[in-house]
Order: C-alpha cells, then sequence, then structure tokens
C-alpha cells in the first residue's frame, strides 16, 4: 500500500512532542500563515497541505477505486449544527457517515468550506496544474477503526481521511443552499444554529471515480500531517450569488467585538510537494499539449505539409496534361518520390 507508508516514524514524531497550547491565528496580518509555525511546529514541517497538484507529480494507480460513501443521505428529522468558528463556516455530521472504500472505515465528523473574496474570486487550497477555484469544501472523516473520536485521531499520522471538492462559480447549487440559506444566523464567531439534515452526498460531484489521493495534513493550525486526501479531479458549481453569500455574510470577529472583520480569502497557500507523489485513480489520453507551446509548431507543421501535398498533386497533373513527354522521362516519378519523402520528414 502507498497509503500512509511513513506510519511508524510519524506516530514516534507526534507522540514525542508536547501538548501544544490554542493560539490565536488567522490567514494574513500578524497571525497570517507565514507566522503559524511559530505557535504550531508541524506547520513548518513536512507532508503540508494544500498542494498544487501537478501533472509531474502524478501517477496512475490502477488499485484506486471509487470512492463509496455510506448513509450520506439524511432525513430532514434529523438535525445538525452549522457554526461560525472564526475560520470558516462548519456543519457537524453524525457519525453514522463514513467512508467504506479505505482500508480502514473513516467516520464523518463534520464539513466546512474555504473561499476566496468578492474582489478576489480564486479561495480554493489545492490548485490542478496552477488553478485555483472560486472555493473548496472538505468533508472530514475519522478512522473509526483505531481511533474512539477526532481528538484522539487529528494528530496521528492515519488519524483522518479528508474528501476536497473544487467548487467553480457557475449553475445555481440546490444541495448547497440547504446549508449556505442559514448563513446569517451564524454571522459571527462561534454562533451556531441547528438545520434539517439533507443529501450530504449531493454536495459531491458526481462522478466518484475520478481523483487525486495524497499524504498530507490539515490545512489549519496544528497542520498535523494526519490527513490522507481525496481531491475529485469533477468540479461542482455554486451560483454567483451563493458564492457572494459565503464571501460576504461572515466574521471572523464576535458580536460584541468593536471592529467586525470580514471572513474571507480563508485558504492557504500551496505547500511544497517535496518527495511526494499523488496517486491518480483515472488514466486518460493526454492533451496537455493543446495548451502548451507546441499547438502553434503542429499548426505550422500541418500547413507546410498540406502545401507540400497540393503541390506534388499539381506537379503530377502538369506531367499527365504535357502526355507522350512524359514517357521519355520515367525519372520524374523518382524525382516525386524524393520530394515526398521529404514532405513527410517535415
Ligand atoms: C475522545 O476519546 C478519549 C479516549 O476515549 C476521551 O478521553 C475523550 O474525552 C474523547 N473526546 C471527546 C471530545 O469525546
Amino acid at each position: 500500500m502507498h497509503f500512509l507508508s511513513f506510519t511508524p516514524i510519524l506516530l514516534l514524531q507526534l507522540t514525542n512532542l508536547p501538548v501544544l497550547h490554542a493560539a490565536k491565528w488567522t490567514y494574513t496580518g500578524q497571525e497570517g500563515q507565514q507566522y503559524w509555525s511559530k505557535h504550531y511546529p508541524y506547520c513548518g514541517g513536512s507532508f503540508q497541505s494544500p498542494i498544487d497538484i501537478e501533472s509531474e507529480l502524478l501517477r496512475f494507480d490502477p488499485t484506486l477505486g471509487p470512492v463509496e460513501v455510506q448513509n450520506y443521505d439524511l432525513s430532514s428529522d434529523e438535525q445538525l449544527t452549522l457554526g461560525n468558528n472564526g475560520h470558516s463556516v462548519q456543519l457537524s455530521l453524525p457519525h453514522k457517515m463514513y467512508i467504506s472504500s479505505l482500508p480502514h472505515r473513516y467516520t464523518a465528523a463534520q464539513l466546512h468550506l474555504h473561499w476566496g473574496s468578492t474582489s478576489k474570486p480564486a479561495g480554493s487550497e489545492h490548485l490542478v496544474n496552477s488553478q485555483q477555484y472560486a472555493a473548496e469544501l472538505h468533508v472530514v472523516h475519522f478512522n473509526s477503526d483505531k481511533y474512539p473520536n477526532m481528538s484522539m485521531a487529528v494528530d496521528k499520522s492515519d488519524g483522518l481521511a479528508v474528501l476536497g471538492v473544487l467548487i467553480e462559480v457557475g449553475e445555481f447549487n440546490p444541495a448547497f443552499e440547504h446549508f449556505l440559506k442559514f448563513i446569517n444566523d451564524v454571522k459571527y464567531s462561534d454562533q451556531r444554529v441547528q438545520i434539517p439534515g439533507f443529501n450530504i452526498r449531493a454536495l459531491l460531484p458526481v462522478r466518484l471515480d475520478e481523483y487525486f489521493r495524497y499524504d498530507g495534513s490539515l490545512t489549519t493550525p496544528p497542520c498535523y500531517p494526519s490527513v490522507l486526501w481525496t481531491v475529485f479531479r469533477n468540479h461542482v458549481t455554486i451560483s454567483h450569488k451563493q458564492f457572494l453569500a459565503l464571501a460576504t455574510t461572515l466574521y471572523s470577529s464576535h458580536t460584541q467585538d468593536s471592529t467586525a472583520v470580514p471572513l474571507n480569502s480563508n485558504f492557504r497557500k500551496p505547500q511544497p510537494a517535496d518527495s511526494r507523489v499523488v496517486l491518480v485513480s483515472f488514466k486518460e489520453a493526454d492533451e496537455s499539449w493543446i495548451n502548451t507551446g507546441l499547438l502553434v509548431p503542429i499548426l505550422v507543421g500541418s500547413a507546410l505539409g498540406v502545401v507540400l501535398i497540393m503541390s506534388l498533386i499539381c506537379c503530377l497533373i502538369r506531367q499527365k496534361r504535357a502526355g507522350p513527354r512524359q514517357d521519355k522521362n520515367k525519372g520524374a516519378g523518382y524525382n516525386i518520390g524524393e520530394k515526398d519523402e521529404y514532405g513527410s520528414r517535415v
């Protein structure tokens, strides 16, 4: 298994470190991400997330089957807690939801989002070939075969599995509306509201068989390298209005604070891939050359080829018209052959 092959080393490292005390952190400014490692040493360590998922890092793995999730279709009778934790909007998930397609059962704990701002809409954490999307959904699960709850699993190298969904602005998404319509009730940090359950599966892309898989970390302090990441290849959309609701409604400050601090652009910058590979569950013809500098040379080459073939046809027609003279000059066929060979080399 490629899956967390570094387990023994990390388990040692994680258990030997002192308990970390909570410190406030932000995405920009005095406590911004470049300073996270001062209070949270793992943030400056290895196996950090997110990453830019670039073609050079990819390796097809034929053993990666479709992601399978169980009991994601929640009844509206079930109450979920939607909250603002000052860093994101988070929805608690019942423990009956789990991922069944990994070597251990990974039980759902919560989902949350990362997003951009109205002036800079790009706010996903993972990038694909350096492209950043408008937002990203993380559905967080813990290894319930080995750990009793999220807090016991969060710092273990095989503790967590997160499903990442890249979000673009486009069509209205009715599934996201199930919780976005309540975000006015959690404008300020530490506010909560109970909302009816809905089908969580509908937040994921239709295809769960195409994804990127790698070993990484929490994308927020304390940045434990405890996450088996699955980032789906296919994106989902939310409407411009839905994106605006996300980007303009929430504050990272508390109700009673004198200055309201907007909660947006809550994404961590891509981290070094180092020696990591990203496993890919899908294989297909590489069409990336279309977007590279190869396109123009290929078009010019083809155009030259067409011109050569045209001139050859012209030559042939002329020789035919020349009639009897052609018989005397059989060598013409040989000359044409030479040109043909040259033409094919272009
Ligand atoms: C998690 O499990 C441990 C060990 O059983 C327990 O001590 C702790 O109180 C639990 N934490 C929560 C938040 O339930």
